[in-house]
C-alpha cells in the first residue's frame, strides 16, 4: 500500500483514536494531528465551550472546514473526533484524501473505557451509567454505516500497542 497518503483514524468516542494515533506517529515517524485539539487550538476554547457558545451545528461545520483544508500531499496521521465521519461529506472526502482506518470496538468495551476516562466530552457529561450504555447503543447504530465504509477495519478492543502494530503490519510500511 502506498505510504504517501494521509492516514485517518475513525471510530466512536473511547475507541483509542488519539492514543493509537500518537503511537503510530512514532512508529511510522510521521506527524500526528488530532481534530478536536486542532479545532480547540484554532477556536481558542474547548469543544465544550465551542458548543455552549455557538452550537453543535457550528462545531460540525468547523470539523468539515478542517477536513476541506487538509493537505493530501504529505503523510500524517489524522485522528478524527467520533462524530466527524458522520456529518457533511467528511467520510467521502477522507476516503478520497487517504486511507481511512476504523477502530471498531464492542459497545461494552466503549462503555468501560468512556466510564473510566475523564475526557471532556459534552455529549456524555450528564449521563448516568444506564443512559450511557443506551446512548452508545443508539449512536453506534446511527454511525456504524459511516464508520464501516473505512478502507481498513481493525479490532479496537485490543490494547493500544497491539492495535498500532496491526496497523503498521497492514500498511506494510
Ligand atoms: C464527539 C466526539 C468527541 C468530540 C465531540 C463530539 C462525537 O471526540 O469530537 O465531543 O460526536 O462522537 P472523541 O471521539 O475524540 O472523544
Amino acid at each position: 500500500m502506498s505510504p504517501k497518503k494521509v492516514i485517518f483514524l475513525v471510530g466512536f468516542m473511547g475507541a483509542g483514536k488519539s492514543s493509537v494515533g500518537k503511537l503510530l506517529s512514532v512508529l511510522l515517524n510521521v506527524d500526528f494531528i488530532d481534530s478536536d485539539s486542532f479545532i480547540e487550538k484554532n477556536e481558542g476554547m474547548s469543544i465544550d465551550s465551542i458548543i455552549k457558545k455557538h452550537s453543535w451545528d457550528y462545531f460540525r461545520e468547523r470539523e468539515a472546514k478542517w477536513v476541506d483544508k487538509l493537505d493530501p500531499n504529505f503523510t500524517y496521521i489524522f485522528a478524527t473526533g467520533g462524530g466527524l465521519p458522520c456529518f457533511h461529506d467528511n467520510m467521502e472526502k477522507m476516503l478520497q484524501l487517504g486511507i481511512v482506518i476504523y477502530l471498531e470496538c464492542s459497545n461494552e468495551v466503549l462503555f468501560e473505557r468512556i466510564s473510566n476516562q475523564n475526557a471532556n466530552r459534552p455529549l456524555l457529561s450528564a449521563l448516568s451509567g444506564d443512559e450511557l450504555m443506551q446512548f452508545i447503543a443508539t449512536t453506534m447504530a446511527d454511525r456504524a454505516s459511516y464508520y464501516s465504509r473505512a478502507n481498513i477495519i481493525i479490532n479496537g478492543n485490543e490494547n493500544v500497542e497491539a492495535i498500532a502494530k496491526q496497523i503498521v503490519n497492514i500498511l506494510a510500511w
